[in-house]
């Protein structure tokens, strides 16, 4: 774990303080963030639920069922994100809670963090958010952990394992197939 931190470090900060040379404004882009907007769900799609901005969303019913989507992304969440941001997504010393992130983070801000990496060169520390762009276990689940992060962060979803959810339906199987390639 460390040594692989440690690679991606160098990697990124070569990147990081070239892009500082060439584009200290382009950096300020990076605090610009949107907030997500209303989570109602408006659409359903073989029980994926959608906003009014057409974001991915939860929908949990009032006996605590919870959408598969919301589900899924519990478990890739703490697969792949709870190591360094800890349970829950309730942050950690090393990298920020991302049940705040997504508060002021629209989905599409948030995918472009997890696809491209970032590395925080104005605060003096040296944490840095690997790259998930090549990683099918975190590309074909985004939308799953950006569900479950929106559930949490509306309080809609405790710091618990969801104990009912719906049933993962066929569309979602073939999709899934196809994102992995199998
Ligand atoms: C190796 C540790 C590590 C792992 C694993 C990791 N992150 Fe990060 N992440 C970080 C650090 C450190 C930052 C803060 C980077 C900075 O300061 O620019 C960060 C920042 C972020 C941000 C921006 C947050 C904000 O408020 O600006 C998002 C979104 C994010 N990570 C999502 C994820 C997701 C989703 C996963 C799992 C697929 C994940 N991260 C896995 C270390 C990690």
């Amino acid at each position: 774990m460390v040594s692989t931190v440690n690679l991606k470090r160098a990697g990124v900060f070569f990147f990081a303080a070239f892009s500082f040379q060439l584009a200290g404004a382009g950096l300020a882009a990076f605090a610009e963030t949107t907030p997500p907007g209303d989570p109602k769900p408006v659409k359903e799609e073989d029980g994926k639920y959608f906003d009014a901005s057409g974001a991915p969303t939860y929908n949990i019913k009032p006996d605590g069922t919870v959408d598969w989507f919301t589900y899924s992304g519990y478990r890739r969440y703490h697969a792949e994100c709870h190591v360094c941001h800890g349970p829950d997504g309730m942050g950690s010393t090393y990298a920020p809670a991302l049940i705040n992130s997504v508060k002021v983070m629209n989905f599409d801000q948030f995918s472009e963090v997890v696809v491209g990496g970032r590395q925080n060169v104005t605060s003096g520390n040296d944490s840095v958010m690997p790259s998930f762009g090549l990683n099918k276990n975190v590309m074909c689940y985004l939308d799953d952990i950006y569900v479950y992060l929106r559930a949490r962060s509306n309080d809609a979803l405790g710091r618990v394992r969801p104990a009912k959810r719906d049933e993962k339906t066929q569309g979602t199987i073939n999709a899934e197939k196809a994102c992995l390639g199998e």
